[in-house]
Formats: C-alpha cells, structure tokens, sequence
C-alpha cells in the first residue's frame, strides 16, 4: 500500500464500515482509508471516545483527501452526511440487540456498502474469571466472533448489492490449531487466551466458510483474512501490559509493527482485486512486523465441514435471535 493515494486508490469514493475504529490497530485502518479516498462508517460502543477519534482522524488528513470521501448517501444514520470523512454509529458487540440495531439502521438506510472490516477484538488476559455478555454468552466469543458473524450475516444482501469485500482481523495466534466446536465457549476449561485463542480462530474459519457460500451462490463478495502483526502500542489486554517490565515492552516495539504499520494488511486486503479467499500478513520475520504481503491462507481456516458445523452452531448461539426480529430476513 506504501505511496497509495486516493486518486488511485480503488476504493475512493467507497463506503466502508470498520469495527473498531476508536482505538489501536482499527483508528490506522480508518486513517488508512479515508486517506484513500473511502468514506467510513464507524460504529462505536463510546460516543464520546468516538467524536474525539473522530476529530482527531479528520485533522490529521489534507482536506482534498476528506473531499473525496464524501458519503455517497446521506442518510446513513441521519449523522454527518454533509461531513466528509467518517460517519460515528453505535455497536457494541456484547449486545446481540446492539448488533441488531446497527444491521436494522444499515439494511434500513438502504445506503450502499462496499467493504467491512471485522477488526474491533478484546484479549481478557487479567481480567479475571469467565464473564457472559448480556446475551448469556461466553464475552471473548461474543466480541471477537459471534457478534460479526451476527452483522456480517445480517449484512450479506447489503454486500451482495455491492459485490463488496469483507475482511476479518486475524491473530498469528490462530495460525495452527483446531477449533473445539464442543466448548466453544470455554465452559469446560476457561483460559483467557485459550478463549482468545477460539474466537479469534473461529472468525478465520468463518470468513474461509462466507467465501465458499458466496462462490457457490454466485454472490460476488470476496472475503479475506488479515493480521496485524504484534502491535504493543495499542488498548489491548491493558492489564497484561501494565504488567511487563518496560525493557519488554521496549524490545517488543522493536520486534512488532506501530499500530499505522500494523493497519496496512488489512488495507492491503481491502484493496485487493483478486477473487478467492486471500489472506495478507506482515511482510518481515516471523509476521510479527513489516510491509503486507498476500500469502497462502492457513490451513487451519480451511475445514469446510468445520467451517459448515460452525456456522450452524453460531446460527444456534445467536444469529437466529438477531434474523427473527423485525425489520431482517
Ligand atoms: N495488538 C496486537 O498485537 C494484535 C495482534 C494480533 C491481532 N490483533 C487484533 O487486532 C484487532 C485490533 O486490536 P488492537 O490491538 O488495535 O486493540 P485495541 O487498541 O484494544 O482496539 C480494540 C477496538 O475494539 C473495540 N471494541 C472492543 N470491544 C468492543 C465491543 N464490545 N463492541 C464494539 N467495539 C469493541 C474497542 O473499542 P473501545 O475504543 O470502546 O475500547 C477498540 O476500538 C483485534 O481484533 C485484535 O484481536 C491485535
């Protein structure tokens, strides 16, 4: 992406919406994009944290570049239509009736939408014992892969119009391993990065399973996994970080990517032309920092029956709770 611009860029005068967006990794990937020309909507769990990213986005571009993304549609919302740049919108992802509400608002709006960036994510390492969300669900689950799979799924006529591209944060975490469809919530045994772990890699196989449904019915959305690397200079797992020593940290900064470094893989995944299920990383040793590079998915994401059995089972958790209610199919 080094040197991109957005006069040629293809997604200048796209409509994006990113997870995550207030913080760390998923602030850059905002910058990033509308940097490119792209007008993203932004839901966040904080209105307040929101508006101040949101201002501190927009002074930090050239105005030429916040002209040129401009919404297509105003009435995402009724917010900021006239305002270049970034639209704020609610979600919080420990809320199925959150979720709902942001996929009845979209799908309502009818306004159009052409990439979405699963990257908001949560590590509760030192946050203490198993928590449920609202929903009665195990809260890293929810987070990082029930409550996108919800929207995405709720999203895909949206997508479809659009032949749009979706594009799922990733963790090197996950690269091997596979899923216990059994306890997927970590009932049994909870270990906070375990159930990291589980979420992180059960969005993988569900994004390898949305590019196989949108081959096989001809959908045209194009799916694909990113990660960003190690990224010290973010908000995640606060607790573990105030915890390590600082010439750790240090030495860590210096293996890893800054969290701009850090959103160029899943810019580089937006601006992928290429069909297929594809998967960018970064490009120096071990992934842990550098330039994005596309490489071969990992095999670990690729078990159709895996990926079938999953999306069952998120249906069962979730999904059916949020498609029944008024205003979704
Ligand atoms: N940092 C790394 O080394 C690393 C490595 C591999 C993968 N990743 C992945 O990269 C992504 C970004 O991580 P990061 O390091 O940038 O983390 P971060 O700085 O903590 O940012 C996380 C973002 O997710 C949002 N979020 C958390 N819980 C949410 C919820 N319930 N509803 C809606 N939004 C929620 C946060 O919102 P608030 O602003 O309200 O907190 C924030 O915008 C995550 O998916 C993570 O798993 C990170």
């Amino acid at each position: 992406m080094g040197g991109r611009t957005g006069a040629g860029s293809r997604i200048r005068g796209r409509t994006v919406l990113v997870t995550g967006g207030s913080d760390g990794v998923g602030r850059e990937i905002v910058r990033g994009l509308v940097a490119l020309g792209a007008h993203v909507l932004m839901p966040v769990r904080d209105r307040a944290k929101g508006l101040r990213v949101r201002a501190d986005l927009l002074g930090s571009l050239p105005p030429a570049a916040l002209e040129q993304s401009r919404a297509r549609r105003s009435d995402v919302s009724g917010v900021s239509g006239q305002q270049p740049g970034v639209t704020l919108m609610d979600l919080d992802l420990e809320s199925l009736a959150s979720v709902r509400t942001l996929a009845v608002e979209l799908l309502g709006a009818d306004a159009p939408l052409d990439a979405f960036v699963l990257n908001a994510g949560i590590v509760p390492m030192g946050e203490g014992p198993r928590r449920l969300t609202e929903d009665g669900i195990e809260r890293t689950l929810q987070t990082n892969f029930l409550g996108h799979f919800a929207l995405t799924t709720a999203l895909v006529p949206l997508l479809r119009q659009s032949r749009g591209q979706v594009v799922v944060q990733c963790s090197a975490a996950t690269a091997r391993g596979r899923i216990d469809l059994a306890d997927l919530q970590s009932a049994h045994a909870y270990r906070p990065f375990a159930a990291y772990r589980t979420s992180k890699q059960a969005l993988g196989v569900f994004a390898a399973e949305l590019s196989r449904r949108s081959a096989a019915g001809g959908w045209g959305v194009r799916v694909r996994a990113c990660h960003p690397g190690m990224v010290l200079g973010t908000a995640i797992a606060p607790r573990v970080r105030a915890r390590l020593p600082q010439r750790l940290i240090r030495l860590a900064e210096r293996l890893g990517n800054t969290p701009a470094e850090a959103a160029s893989t899943a810019l580089a995944a937006v601006e992928s032309p290429r069909r297929g299920f594809r998967m960018f990383v970064p490009g120096g040793p071990l992934e842990l920092r550098g330039s994005p590079r596309e490489r071969a998915p990992w095999p670990s994401l690729l078990d159709a029956a895996q990926g079938c059995e999953l999306w069952r089972e998120a249906e069962l958790l979730g999904y059916s709770r949020i498609t029944r209610s008024r205003g979704l199919r």
